[in-house]
């Protein structure tokens, strides 16, 4: 596993974690605590919270967009066929990331759905997906009618393990999805390289990593294409909007051709009548000027966010039982949608998650519990046992797919998984000392739970 490379500023900011932590010695007693932290009756138990003061809140709205946003509605051009602004966002995004094209979408699974579309795939077809995500990444796969078939997970790197890519391959795949999830760089070379060799489209999942890297380029441009979701909770937020990334413009024309109800576009030939399949999955204009407002603030902020991902991963890896992230092969920057860490119950005298989640609340510590085993939700029988679905696979492949749908590298991820959203990541250093501080109470006075 290879060491993050940073920046400088990054590099600063890991560097004064790391020398307050060896100056201060173990790290029980390296965190500002006075005193020790097991005579003090954890939260849920009546005690005093560690972190009494509020967390910052999010979306952030930025006054400044307001003037251009009202010309824009009194225009009357508030859609993609009379305003600019569309337009102006997707040269925008594209410079900021390092792509040939942008195509701004209405949403992030919009974008997904019209990636796999102009990419090829298809009704019978097999798709490679990461089964710990958002559910929308294989709900658009189910919209093609095509399988969705589950990599298992490494929980060390919260990501397809991409070692597992090539024995779920069969004559039916035709692409694979792997998800940067909470803006961690998924190890793009091996999955490539796998892809290349058996002649499969890559479609990135980069909904949630904005200005993540990989060897120093952007999630989301390493694929043949990158799909990002703009919805309210995300880095760069506009209630709702996606984008698609691309290098290739005749693919880039039918992407925009797709989402624009077939009309033809660029240098597809402008045929008489409607030749082109295609949908309404169009951005509006007032999204796109939400966007570019936020587009001010995001590398700003990342830099705020990973600075603390740095300093947390540094603290909390001493604690037993509280494993950080470890970044894929080749990942450069995580940008941290979610800051996620692994909680080894073991280690915390047995106590289940949801209890040490519910007392780290209590502390005053928002967090949640990642992602659920979605390969065994309800909604994947409900496809696979539609009419649709037993026209198109037979029954001995569904029985096979339910027979591979053990994924034992997840189901210890989904066990151990604890998250802290973004914004908490936007705090001071003495908040991030709160956390530290409230996991370590509550490891010390772990005896003291049920
Ligand atoms: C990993 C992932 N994929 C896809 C999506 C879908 O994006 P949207 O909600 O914009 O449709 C999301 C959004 O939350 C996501 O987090």
């Amino acid at each position: 596993m290879k060491a993050r490379k940073l920046t400088r500023r990054q590099a600063i900011a890991t560097t004064s974690a790391g020398v307050v932590g060896t100056m201060l010695g173990f790290p029980f007693r390296s965190f500002g605590i006075t005193g020790t932290l097991q005579q003090k009756k954890l939260a849920i138990n009546g005690g005093e919270k560690v972190h009494a003061g509020s967390w910052p809140t999010w979306p952030y709205w930025d006054q400044s967009a307001e003037e251009g946003i009202l010309d824009m509605f009194r225009s009357g051009r508030w859609w993609l066929g009379n305003g600019e602004h569309v337009t102006e966002f997707e040269k925008r995004y594209a410079e900021m990331m390092g792509a040939k094209r942008c195509l701004a979408t209405a949403s992030g699974t919009t974008a997904l759905i019209t990636a796999l579309q102009v990419l090829g795939v298809d009704a019978g077809d097999e798709v490679l997906v990461s089964p710990y995500t958002f559910i929308a990444t294989y709900n658009v796969i189910f919209s093609h009618k095509a399988l969705p078939v589950f990599v298992d997970s490494d929980p060390e790197t919260f990501l397809l393990d991409p070692k597992k890519i090539e024995e779920r391959i069969t004559d039916r795949t035709v692409a694979i999805v792997p998800v940067h999830i909470y803006g961690l760089p998924v190890d793009m070379d091996s999955v490539n390289r796998t892809a290349k060799s058996h002649n499969l489209k890559v479609i990135e999942d980069a909904c949630q990593a904005w200005l993540a890297e990989y060897r120093g380029k952007r999630a989301g441009t390493l694929g043949d294409l990158g799909c990002f979701s703009f919805q309210n909770s995300k880095h760069l937020p506009a209630g709702e909007g996606g984008a698609i990334l691309g290098n290739d413009d005749d693919i880039m024309d039918r992407c925009h051709a797709y989402h624009n109800c077939g009309r033809p576009y660029g240098n597809m030939p402008k045929i008489a009548g409607n030749p082109h399949n295609g949908m309404n999955y169009r951005m509006q204009q007032s999204q796109a000027l939400i966007l570019m407002s936020q587009m001010k603030r995001i590398e700003k902020d990342n830099d705020v966010r990973l600075a603390n991902a740095l300093y947390l991963d540094r603290k909390l890896k001493e604690i037993p039982g509280i494993v950080p992230y470890k970044p894929a092969d080749g990942a450069t920057r995580a940008v941290y949608h979610l800051y996620p860490f692994r909680y080894i119950k073991e280690e915390f005298n047995n106590i289940p998650k949801n209890i040490f989640i519910r007392a780290l609340s209590a502390e005053g510590i928002p967090c949640g519990s990642g992602y659920g085993k979605q390969n065994k939700d309800g909604l994947i029988e409900e496809v696979l046992t539609s009419k649709g679905y037993k026209r198109i696979f037979s029954e001995s492949r569904l029985k096979l797919w339910r027979e591979q749908n053990e994924l034992p590298g997840n189901d210890l991820l989904c066990d151990q998984a604890v998250t802290f959203y973004q914004s908490v990541l936007l705090g001071s250093r003495s908040d991030m000392d709160d956390i530290v501080n409230a996991i370590t109470k509550i490891y010390e006075n772990r005896n003291t739970l049920v």
